[in-house]
């Protein structure tokens, strides 16, 4: 190439193993050369001929690459005189601009003051799992998802009008999925509740962000189960919470002990139906003190119900909100359990005083999730096939609880499982000598995944263990779980001693 420009395109390497198509290679090559100032302010570019000849491409690519550069307003086309970088950029001091910019706040962004003061307390959640397992603790049975059903309603909603299909939809969710959520906490639970009380949620950490966002001011105190629930930790932390690791016993919340350390709290985050993770019922008694406290400090309180329809011992006690006098409890539920978490969605039952509010906050600013998903769920709801998989999952998990706790007799008695009577996953304690993070680190490598007791503190406690999930593993998955775990060193602590 004689051009100016023509030595330094002539440079340009495009990759054909890329996914990424050659046209899109060689559009950021020319855009980096632009804005590096390596292609100076009104320099004319060679014959789109000559450079995909140099380039060894076709004319179509370099052509195209050209049209998205003039429309992007990085070149000027000139009919009778060619191609030419636009005068306007300056590009010599792009780059310096660009470098100048970052540089004067540091490399890293500035971030708000609520989130640079929460983010050394973040509980880290890059562990949440995609693939079934043993034993992971956030999915549900995948296998036993009757994916037929919900293909068919899919496929059907996708054939209505244009406007429910593609429209935004209420802003608070879709009337007849929150219909179908009040009709299934009745069913379920003895909540008795209006639709307009549902406000339909992104899952229950949206739901965890927004009830904070509206409700509490920074430095707030916030009682938290320790253990406790890291991503709710997370969503009020990052709403400016001030969190109050409180103990819990076989009873759930320990309320003495919350009132102790923080007397005139703001909210209560709890998990009454299944503590996370020990998986304690909060018991009759333990809920009214609860109420009590939180009349009396004029507090709120999270119910967090994430698994509770999958109880396998007693029917469940009554939810805190359907107790409650006082209009003190706001109720959030999940779909990520009950039916799979790549739904993300969940719900608020908010108590009928802060119905208007909460209107107020989804009519102007808070959005939900998907219309066409939301629908979906109703459908499968009203259908009755909701209730059919609560059912049937019931028994499954306890089946797998069942296979779980037989297969778990045989391990070493260093490591002791508990039973549970909910949900789908169960904490084991540790005798002493033996460490969590060991034997989380020797179990991964061998298709075993554990999650350490540990994970879930934001204050130490006493015992040290490991929550085993069983919702996802197979009989198969938690036969040879545990038989990996049976052997694995870090539960013999003597026997590495004696070697
Ligand atoms: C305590 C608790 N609450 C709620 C959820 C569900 O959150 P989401 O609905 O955002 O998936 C989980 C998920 O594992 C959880 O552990």
């Amino acid at each position: 190439m004689k051009h100016a420009a023509g030595a330094l395109l002539s440079s340009i390497q495009l990759d054909r193993s890329l996914s990424r198509g050659v046209s899109v290679q060689l559009y950021m090559a020319l855009r980096d050369k632009i804005l590096s100032g390596a292609l100076g302010a009104g320099e004319r570019l060679p014959a789109t001929r000559t450079l995909a000849r140099e380039i060894g491409v076709s004319r179509t690519t370099v052509i195209d690459a050209i049209d998205r550069l003039v429309a992007e307003g990085m070149l000027v086309s000139r009919i009778g005189a060619g191609t030419f970088v636009s005068e306007t950029l300056e590009n010599q001091n792009l780059a310096a601009t660009a470098s100048q910019g970052a540089g004067s706040e540091g490399r890293r962004p500035r971030l708000s003051y609520v989130i640079n003061q929460a983010q050394g307390a973040f509980a880290q959640r890059s562990w949440l799992p995609h693939k079934p397992r043993a034993f992971i603790t956030a999915l549900p049975a995948l296998d036993a998802f009757p994916m037929a059903h919900w293909s068919r309603l899919s496929a059907r909603h996708l054939r209505g009008g244009r406007g429910d299909v593609m429209g935004y939809g209420q802003p608070k969710g879709l009337a007849a999925l929150r219909r179908a959520i009040a009709t299934h906490l009745g069913a379920l639970k003895g909540i008795r509740c209006h639709p307009e009380q549902v406000f339909v949620t992104s899952g229950a950490q949206h739901a965890f962000s927004l009830i904070g966002r509206l409700l509490l001011n920074p430095g707030d105190r916030v009682w938290m189960e320790n253990p406790g629930a890291s991503g709710a930790r997370n969503a009020l932390l990052s709403e400016g919470a001030e969190l109050m690791p409180v103990d819990v016993d076989d009873q759930g919340i320990v309320v003495s002990d919350g009132l102790a350390k923080a007397p005139h709290f703001r909210l209560a985050f709890v998990t009454p139906s299944h503590q996370q993770p020990l998986g304690h019922v909060m018991s009759l008694p333990r809920r009214l003190e609860l109420l009590q406290a939180a009349d009396q400090a004029q507090a709120l309180i999270i119910e967090d119900d994430y698994d509770g329809e999958f109880y396998f011992g007693n029917a469940p006690r009554p939810a805190l909100h359907s107790i409650d006098a006082n209009g003190r409890v706001l109720y959030v539920g999940t779909f990520s359990k009950s039916l799979f978490p790549s739904l993300r969605l969940g719900f608020i039952l908010v108590p009928e005083r802060m119905v208007e509010a909460f209107d107020r906050m989804f009519d102007t600013w808070a959005s939900g999730p998907s219309t066409a998903t939301q629908a979906i769920v109703a459908e499968f709801m009203d259908e009755g096939h909701f209730a059919t998989h609560i059912r049937l999952m019931r028994q499954l998990y306890k089946a797998r609880h069942e296979a779980l706790q037989e297969a778990a007799r045989t391990l070493p008695e260093t490591i002791c499982l508990q039973e549970t009577t909910s949900g789908f996953h169960a904490p084991a304690y540790l005798g002493p000598g033996v460490d969590e993070a060991e034997v989380v680190a020797q179990a991964a490598p061998l298709g075993v995944t554990l999650a350490p007791l540990r994970r879930y503190c934001f204050s130490p406690i006493p015992q040290s263990g490991l929550v085993f999930g069983f919702g996802c593993a197979t009989p198969e998955d938690i036969a040879r779980g545990i038989s990996i775990l049976r052997d694995l060193p870090a539960l013999h602590p003597r026997r590495a001693k004696l070697v």
